[in-house]
Order: C-alpha cells, then sequence, then structure tokens
C-alpha cells in the first residue's frame, strides 16, 4: 500500500515534464512579452538526464504510481524522447506511459513514439481556423502541420486519441463546434477545458471562463449527448457520449465543478522538483538530493513523508484569498 496524503488520497499518477522549452507562445501559457528572447530557460545540466528520470520514476512506481504521463513545455523538443518511452516501458508497476503534446512535431515522431510503446496521446488544439489557431499558439507553425501531426499518429495506430482545447471567453468559442465536428469525423475525443489561473502571467478573470455547462449546451443543441459514466474519484473530464454513436468528449471544468477530491497526481518538473499541486508555487528539489548523493531509499522515504503531508486542494479553495498568492508556471511543472 502507498501513502496516503492528509486528505486520505492515494498517489497513482506522475506528470513528468522533460522540457521547460517550447515551440509555442500561447498566451494564456507562455506569452510572448514574457518568454521572448531575453528569457533563460533551463540549461541542459539542469535538467534531469533520462538515468535521473527513470530512476525516480522507479522509485515513484515504487509508491504506488501506476501511470506516467510525459509533458513540458513541448515535450516533442526533447531530443531522443522515444528512446525515454521504451526505457519507461519497462518499469515496473506502471500501467501506461502517455503524452500531452502541441503536435507541431508529431509527423515525424508518431511512428517511433507508438514502436517504442507509447500507450495514449493527447494532442492541444484550440482552433479549427487558420487565423485562430495562429492567435491562440502564436507560432510560425501553422494549423495544417498539427492537423498533419494527427494524421501520422492515427497511421501510426493510436487509437482514442485525446484532443484538448482551452476554451477563453471572447477567444474561441466560435470553434467549439467546428472542433466537435471535427473530432467527430476523424473518431478522436475532444475535450473543452476551463481556462485555469495558473502561474501568474496569463491575464485569467473568472469573466475569461466558458463553463464547461455551458459547452455541454451548446454542443447538445448540435448534436444531442449525455453524461455516460461517472468516472473514478481521480479523473479530470466529464465524460459524455454522442447519442449517435460518434463517439464521446469530455468536460474538463477545473474552475466551476474543482476535482481536488479525487487529486492523485505529482508533477516533476523539467530541473527535477516536486509539485504536489498544479497550482503550487514551490517544489521540493528532488534533484537536490539525488545529485548529492541520496540512496533509492532516502529518496523514498523523503517522498513518502512529503506526500503524507500534502494537503492541497487549490481549485476548491479558489477565491479572494487565493487570487494574489504566488505560483509557478504551468510549462514549468508540465500542466
Ligand atoms: P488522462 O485522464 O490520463 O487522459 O490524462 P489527463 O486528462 O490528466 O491529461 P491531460 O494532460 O490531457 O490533462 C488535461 C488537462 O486537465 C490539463 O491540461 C489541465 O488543464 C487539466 N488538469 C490535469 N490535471 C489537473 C490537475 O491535477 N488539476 C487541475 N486543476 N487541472 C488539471
Ligand atoms: N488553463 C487551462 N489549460 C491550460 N493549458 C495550458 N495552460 C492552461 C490554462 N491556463 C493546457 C494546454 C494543454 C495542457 C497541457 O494544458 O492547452 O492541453
Ligand atoms: Fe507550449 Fe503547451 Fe504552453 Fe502552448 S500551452 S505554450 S503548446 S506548453
Ligand atoms: Fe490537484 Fe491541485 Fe488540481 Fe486540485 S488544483 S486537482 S489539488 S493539482
Amino acid at each position: 500500500m502507498g501513502p496516503r496524503d492528509s486528505l486520505s488520497r492515494p498517489l497513482k499518477a506522475l506528470r513528468v515534464s522533460v522540457t521547460d522549452r517550447c515551440n509555442f507562445r500561447c498566451p494564456y501559457c507562455m506569452p510572448r512579452e514574457n518568454f521572448g528572447e531575453g528569457f533563460r530557460f533551463l540549461d541542459r545540466k539542469e535538467i534531469l538526464s533520462f538515468e535521473e528520470i527513470l530512476r525516480l520514476v522507479r522509485i515513484f512506481a515504487g509508491l504506488g504510481v501506476e501511470k506516467v504521463r510525459l509533458t513540458g513545455g513541448e515535450p516533442l523538443l526533447r531530443k531522443d524522447l522515444p528512446q525515454l518511452v521504451a526505457r519507461l516501458k519497462q518499469v515496473e508497476g506502471l500501467r501506461e506511459i502517455t503524452l500531452t503534446t502541441n503536435g507541431s512535431l508529431l509527423t515525424g515522431l508518431a511512428l517511433p513514439l507508438k514502436q517504442a510503446g507509447l500507450d495514449r496521446l493527447t494532442v492541444s488544439l484550440d482552433s479549427m481556423d487558420p487565423d485562430r489557431f495562429r492567435a491562440s499558439t502564436d507560432a510560425t507553425v501553422g494549423l495544417d502541420q498539427v492537423l498533419d501531426g494527427l494524421e501520422s499518429a492515427s497511421t501510426a495506430g493510436f487509437k482514442g486519441i485525446k484532443l484538448n482545447c482551452v476554451l477563453r471567453r471572447g477567444v474561441n468559442e466560435a470553434d467549439i463546434l467546428p472542433l466537435a465536428a471535427f473530432a467527430r469525423d476523424k473518431g478522436h475525443t475532444l475535450r473543452f477545458i476551463e481556462f485555469m489561473d495558473v502561474g501568474t502571467r496569463n491575464g485569467w478573470c473568472l469573466e475569461s471562463v466558458v463553463p464547461a455547462a455551458e459547452v455541454a449546451a451548446l454542443i447538445a443543441r448540435q448534436w444531442p449527448i449525455q453524461r455516460f459514466w461517472k468516472p473514478g474519484p481521480n479523473c479530470v473530464a466529464q465524460h459524455w457520449q454522442y447519442l449517435d454513436g460518434a463517439g464521446e468528449l469530455g468536460l474538463i471544468a477545473s474552475v466551476t465543478e474543482p476535482f481536488c477530491s479525487g487529486c492523485d497526481r505529482a508533477r516533476l518538473s523539467a530541473d527535477g522538483a516536486l509539485y504536489t499541486c498544479l497550482f503550487a508555487a514551490e517544489g521540493m528539489d528532488l534533484k537536490a538530493f539525488m545529485r548529492g548523493g541520496a540512496s533509492d531509499g532516502d529518496l523514498a522515504a523523503l517522498l513518502e513523508a512529503r506526500w503524507k503531508r500534502r494537503d492541497d486542494r487549490y481549485s476548491e479553495l479558489r477565491s479572494a484569498q487565493t487570487a494574489g498568492l504566488p505560483r509557478a508556471e504551468m510549462f514549468h511543472l508540465g500542466g
């Protein structure tokens, strides 16, 4: 039996950020004003090596972690990522290795990732309109390249690909139905995410959130849907089903209906710090312990003690009191 935190939540999932860099500049995550030419990203030696990631993942697996999700920044910018996937597949106790990507580099990497044993794939896609896509990613990469990457992923044999769309009021509401139509046509599971106040530089306000209930109502007018199973307490998305048999839809209501009570996720930043919440200000510097000579037993004891103390439930507490609190940026701690 692995540890339980102070709210009795087990440790089951680990999100591993493999790089803090990204080739997109989504205004809600890495606005170019703040993350332009002059921004100092992590140096190579500050980033965990594959050996170090594998060592920590083995220790986490020993404490009960069953799912690893690779994130970033943009994880596909990390050199030789398929090799890391293949080695993670060998770790005892893990049930699945998944990846969240912006899709721009999938054309060349989908097949090697599939061959390495990657179990599932999630691609961020905020718009089906080339101009709004450009505005929502502030990247030189165009929508076509992401759509091409998605095709490559399907051809490589990935099933049940998920698409993540972060909705912002007045920015991409017009994309709700086109994205749904695209996902239905291709057999992908589309998930709409409520815009969150992660980090400190994305200009979040409650008025910019499009509530999941509103999205459900809008889609239901076009294609009838029903909520189809009560996911486990640890699941971030509400699952909905199209009544005409065109698959499913997810709504991630992180603001209007938070899901902290079942949160079994830990996050490992690219520079080796453990964060126990997406909204945490500081992590625990595991890299320093590791490079300082800590044994596996020392590290396991440290992680276990930290998890037992964990009391985070930021989204449930979100209010005037949490508005000005310091917190890490999302691209740093891996979405
Ligand atoms: P699976 O359930 O394994 O498919 O993965 P997932 O849904 O956890 O992964 P994904 O990276 O696609 O997460 C979807 C989005 O949900 C994230 O990008 C976040 O916006 C949000 N999210 C995921 N985990 C958390 C969390 O612990 N807290 C909050 N508030 N939001 C989260
Ligand atoms: N609110 C909600 N989701 C966000 N993401 C990035 N920033 C935010 C935010 N402020 C999403 C990305 C990607 C995932 C890793 O996190 O779009 O799908
Ligand atoms: Fe990059 Fe994803 Fe952040 Fe966009 S949301 S800037 S794609 S890490
Ligand atoms: Fe977990 Fe923190 Fe998100 Fe709540 S806000 S679900 S505790 S990561």
